[in-house]
């Protein structure tokens, strides 16, 4: 065992996050961040795989490596969906796994947390228990847009209006997740969005766009009712140019970070068993974003 690094000493349970680039993965902060709160001996670690074989690379390490779980991010999601033996609701609805679970018969789990995570952001933010369920706005339709509509299906959305450059990819995420639910799914390009944002009492932006490095969000937020509830995925800077500018307009608002924190607690409980669910609040944000 001392030649295989990830084997702590007998019973401490190790886990970590997989992708391909993987540098700036909050991860493992967030993890250690939990461990040591509660007195957990476990590990987590970050690994960068090779992109081509997703399913050998993660036996090695659930088998060879001892490890109880993963989560997986880019570009995996979708393989890794493909290599579970078991899925949840969501996780079969959205066709992407963010976490896995070794259970202790054997069986390889799959979970997708990243719906939970975004809902769960949502229901601890200030002003979201006074938005109304009627009209959503949903920038982007990527992988991150569906977690983010299956959510906001959940909670009972009305209409849900997908808004994406690329309409062919917009209307694949609406036939691939109206039969969930009754919320309405409709698709437009940003040509549509002065209008549809006029009734509207959600918008969020699930597109890279706002992030350090990216090209800023070009929108013009005057036609939003002020009580609309406005959030963005993108928590690098935490106030984005959205929400800046939201804020400043008087709408409630929440960053995307708390996303982030809120989608780590299933695995977190699964893989090391804690006395208490993991608190997703102010310490551990400042502890993530040091
Ligand atoms: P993720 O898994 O994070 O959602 P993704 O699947 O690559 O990432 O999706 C990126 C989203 O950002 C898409 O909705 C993409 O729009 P297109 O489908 O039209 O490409 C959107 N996006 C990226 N760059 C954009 C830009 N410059 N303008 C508008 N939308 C952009």
């Amino acid at each position: 065992p001392a030649t295989i690094p990830s084997l702590g000493p007998v019973g401490e349970p190790v886990a970590g996050v997989v992708g391909h680039p993987i540098g700036q993965s909050l991860s493992p902060v967030l993890h250690g961040t939990w461990l040591k709160r509660y007195g957990i001996k476990g590990r987590y670690e970050i690994r960068d795989l090779p992109p081509d074989n997703f399913a050998l690379a993660a036996t090695k390490l659930l088998d060879s490596e001892g490890w109880v779980g993963m989560n997986v991010t880019v570009p995996f999601k979708e393989a890794a969906h493909a290599y579970c033996d078991i899925l949840d609701s969501a996780a079969k609805r959205l066709g992407a796994v963010n976490t896995i679970v070794k259970r202790k018969d054997g069986g390889i789990e799959g979970r997708n947390t990243d719906l939970y995570g975004f809902r769960a952001n949502l229901e601890a933010a200030d002003g979201w228990a006074d938005t109304g369920r009627g009209v959503a706005v949903v920038l982007g339709a990527g992988g991150a847009a569906r977690a983010v509509i299956g959510a906001l299906q959940d909670l009972g959305f009305a209409e849900i209006r997908i808004v994406n450059r690329n309409q062919d990819r917009a209307k694949s995420v609406a036939s691939d997740l109206q039969q969930f639910a009754a919320s309405k799914l409709s698709v437009g390009t940003y040509k549509k969005l002065p209008k549809w944002l006029a009734d509207a009492d959600f918008l969020v932006n699930t597109t890279s766009l706002g992030m350090t490095g990216q090209p800023e969000l070009d929108i013009d937020l005057s036609p939003l009712p002020k009580r609309a509830f406005v959030t963005d995925i993108v928590y690098k800077p935490l106030e984005t140019g959205l929400l800046a500018q939201a804020r400043a307009r008087g709408n409630a608002t929440v960053d995307g970070l708390g996303m982030l924190l809120h989608q780590a607690v299933p695995g977190f409980v699964a893989w090391f068993n804690p006395p208490e669910p993991p608190v997703v609040d102010d310490a551990l944000r400042r502890a993530v974003l040091e």
